[in-house]
């Protein structure tokens, strides 16, 4: 059931409560270092500003244990959104409590309060309804636009939409639409590519996807686990011993359901995991045994780029080696210009896929790049997410 969104109610003299997800990278003096996520945050800020609500955005960065952690403080986020918006941007201390009450007060239609990280209070990720409250007393609405934080029902993702009419900013409706769709009424043939370094990672999404693609292509570490299964000699590849009976499995349901599996056909290879190392080009059956798949090799590449090529939808997850080094980059950065090429609804999810579209140069051609890992895994295995569920329904 389709979502309430911002444009379902009214936010004008409102206080709006808008839970972002600004959990992005810091460089090492502290600065943002990818803004992707702070940008695709824009659209609803920018909507909620011109249309005269009070803007307080909240959001967590890290990890910090239910307390106060000097390195991940929302400053820096503060600064760059500023810039960003071309107005300024509030800050508040903390995320709840007086002072933060007494800014939000001040706050006149059309400005923009960043509070505090929600995680440095235990009650966001055990989502206690004390904690909550304290949050939900801070707006008239709750708008979620944090599709990256949607599967954890925390209480600034969950929890204060019990408090507050709480609807979807555009971000997640983009997000939510476009995964949606791929999952629900894909255009036909439906090609998943799969990779990233663990199968344990992505059983559920494998799963779920056999029932709906007409080929699924497997690169990256969890490949090996995979070939494993069909009896190859992987060497010293990463391999998930425990998983290869499973690998087998769903190989057989593939097989069962008619879906096309594509495993690697052949490999770059190296003695380690290292930019220097010496590496080649070999057949899966001649993997040496000090060798490891680094990644797939040239004819691999061709194969998935041909079926990329006849597909009308795309899903991508998960690179196809070590990308982030030189030598075995060729693999997923020729996928990612696959499906700019390939004329597709081409939907790229997780953290490392979405990465090396960008290095690809490529991400302008994708039809969408989720601002989501877990939550997009999470959501291509068919999970309801926690922070989608708590929206009021159209
Ligand atoms: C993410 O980066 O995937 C989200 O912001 C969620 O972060 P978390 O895994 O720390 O909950």
């Amino acid at each position: 059931m389709a979502k309430k969104t911002v444009r379902d109610v009214d936010v004008s003299g409102k206080r709006a409560l808008v839970r972002v997800d600004f959990n992005v990278p810091l460089d090492k003096k502290g600065e943002v270092a990818d803004d992707t996520r702070i940008r695709a945050a824009l659209p609803t800020i920018k909507y909620l500003m011109e249309h005269k609500a009070r803007v307080i955005l909240m959001s967590h960065l890290g990890r910090p244990k239910g307390a106060v952690d000097e390195r991940y403080r929302m400053d820096p986020v503060a600064r760059h959104l500023e810039k960003l918006l071309g107005a300024p941007v509030r800050k508040a201390d903390d995320c709840v409590g007086e002072e933060v009450q007494r800014a939000v007060q001040e706050l006149a239609e059309g400005q923009v309060l960043l509070l505090e990280n929600v995680r440095f209070h235990a009650g966001e990720t055990k989502n206690e309804e004390g904690f909550a409250r304290r949050l939900a007393e801070l707006g008239d609405i709750f708008v979620n636009d944090a599709f990256g934080a949607a599967h954890r029902a925390h209480a600034s993702t969950q929890g204060v939409a019990e408090f507050l009419p709480a609807v979807a900013g555009f971000l997640m409706e983009k997000e939510i639409n476009m995964l949606g769709q791929v999952l629900g009424s894909p255009a036909k043939p439906f090609v998943a590519i799969i990779g990233g370094a663990k199968i344990s990672d992505k059983i559920g999404v494998i799963d779920n996807l056999l029932d709906k693609v007409d080929a699924l292509l497997i690169g990256g570490g969890m490949a090996n686990t995979f070939l494993r299964a069909r009896g190859v000699n992987v060497g010293n590849s990463l391999l998930e011993a425990d998983k290869v009976e499973l690998a087998g499995k769903l190989m057989r349901k593939a097989k069962a359901g008619g879906v096309e599996l594509q495993l690697p056909v052949d490999a770059v290879v190296a003695p380690a995991a290292s930019p220097d190392a010496e590496h080649k080009v070999v057949g899966v059956q001649e993997i040496p045994p000090d060798g490891m798949v680094l990644d797939i090799g040239p004819q691999t590449v061709q194969n998935f780029t041909e079926r990329i090529k006849g597909a009308a939808t795309v899903v991508w997850n998960g690179p196809m080696g070590v990308f982030e080094m030189e030598p075995f980059a060729g693999g997923t950065l020729a996928v990612a210009k696959a499906l700019a090429e390939s004329g597709a609804v081409t939907v790229v999810g997780g953290g490392d896929s979405a990465a090396a579209v960008q290095k690809a140069g490529v991400a302008d051609q994708i039809t969408h790049i989720s601002t989501g890992g877990g939550a997009s895994l999470e959501f291509l295995e068919g999970k309801e997410l926690p922070g989608v569920a708590a929206l009021q329904d159209k």
